[in-house]
């Protein structure tokens, strides 16, 4: 038994907790999730104090959930005082860090994504804009969310949006810069691999539902709901994926002197001339990985070391559909209400990832943004979402709302 430190405390991070503590691990957390600390020690902690707080108690293995840590560059300062620690560098972490960046890396080695302009000046990208045809995506440069994203289905639309982001901070100093690209069409996937410097092991693929309501309308969230397997998706997409986008970007930050440790996380789309590069993350996905880490058979604390020691690492998956449905509170994504307290938990068959909660004294109250993933596993997709809609049935709270058709692309 290791003991096992995960930073993070969202419904992903809940996951990797979960299954490390199913591996027999003892786990810390370092944040608060009122679900992990049913079983692990959870620790409000400053990101700057987790190296200290990993050697004086000893742990065997960090663990970085969220972007953000990642991007500050949380793996190197505990590698330099010799704790073992799952993550990429910062330096590798710009991958999700700026957007500005991964573009420049596509760009560079030839990787597929949409077309793309890049511009820290208002007045010139407004200009531009006003050349560019609807729809059309603008993105801010830094770490948003998720939500740094806006599809704008017309040009006075993406005038507003550029405004705010640029001049009236909507993203904070995220829209400093903002990449203004070509909309794509086509079906969305999330291909996350484990990689060891040049050495990929893709994980089964999953996808995610990212705008807030039904028939994917509504603003794009952090994700509210994703499955596996998929229905449209082959697996030359997938191999096409691995080898035009994976393979050449992990090359690529090899030789550029920044070797990938970690999971890389790409978000492609089948397009009708081929599979193409939505974004990198540097990191599992939220939702999908709650959902691929149900499936995971293999250990993930021996996956994760033998990743950070450039050892082979196998993946065993369960052969069940496993599906996700986050219950979101009210208001999210431009604001969310919180504090109502949420009744019925107790009665769920299937696992609970804590997203965005809080223990109240003796209860569970909603703590903003994302707040449960509900899951389940069927035979096929068709049982599996049948189950998860019941078992979210049985939960009371008038401040939630979640999406009624996850899966909907693949029935
Ligand atoms: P990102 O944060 O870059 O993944 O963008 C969030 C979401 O916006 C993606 O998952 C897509 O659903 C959508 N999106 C981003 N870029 C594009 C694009 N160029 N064309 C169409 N949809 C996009
Ligand atoms: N679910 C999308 C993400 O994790 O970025």
């Amino acid at each position: 038994m290791a003991k096992v430190l995960v930073v993070g405390a969202g419904g992903r991070e809940h996951a990797i907790a979960y299954k490390f503590n199913q591996e027999g691990h003892e786990v810390y957390m370092a944040g608060i999730n009122p679900a992990v600390e049913k079983f692990g020690i959870c620790i409000d902690i400053k990101e700057d104090d987790i190296p200290s707080y990993a050697l004086e108690n000893s742990i065997d293995l960090v663990f970085v959930g969220p972007e953000v840590p990642l991007v500050n560059g949380l793996v190197d300062k505990l590698q330099e005082k010799g704790i073992r620690a799952f993550g990429p560098s910062k330096k590798a972490a710009q991958l999700e860090g700026s957007k500005v960046f991964s573009k420049m890396m596509m760009e560079k080695y030839n990787i597929p994504t949409a077309k793309h302009e890049s511009f820290s000046d208002y007045e010139k990208v407004s200009e531009y804009l006003s050349q560019q045809k609807a729809p059309i995506v603008l993105k801010a440069d830094g770490l948003a969310a998720g939500k740094g994203v806006i599809i704008a289905e017309t040009l006075e639309e993406a005038q507003y949006e550029l405004k705010e982001m640029m001049c009236n901070s909507k993203f904070a100093t995220a829209g400093a810069n903002v990449v203004i690209e070509e909309f794509l069409s086509g079906e969305e996937f999330s291909l996350m691999c484990f990689v060891s410097d040049r050495k990929v092991y893709p994980m089964e693929i999953a996808q995610d539902h990212k705008r807030a309501f039904d028939n994917d309308e509504g603003l794009n969230t952090g994700g509210m709901g994703a499955y596996c397997p998929l229905k449209k998706i082959t697996q030359d997409d997938v191999n096409e994926g691995l080898e035009k986008v994976v393979q050449p970007m992990v090359d690529a930050m090899s030789s550029e002197g920044m070797p990938f440790y970690g999971i890389l996380y790409a978000g492609l789309m089948k397009c009708a001339d081929g599979v193409k590069t939505i974004e990198f993350n540097v990191r599992f996905g939220d939702p999908e990985s709650e959902v691929l880490l149900l499936k995971l058979e293999s250990s993930l604390y021996e996956i994760s070391n033998n990743i950070i020691d450039g050892k082979d690492v196998q993946l065993k998956w369960n052969k069940d559909a496993f599906i996700g449905v986050v219950m979101a509170a009210k208001g999210y994504p431009e604001k969310s209400e919180k504090g109502a307290v949420i009744n019925g938990l107790e009665k769920l068959t299937t696992p609970v990832f804590h997203m965005g909660t809080k223990q109240v004294d003796d209860n569970i109250v909603i703590n903003g943004g994302r707040v449960l993933l509900v899951c389940a596993s069927g035979e096929n997709l068709q049982a599996a979402r049948e189950k998860v809609y019941n078992e979210i049935g049985k939960i009371e709270c008038d401040d939630l709302f979640f999406r009624k058709d996850i899966g909907h692309h693949s029935l």
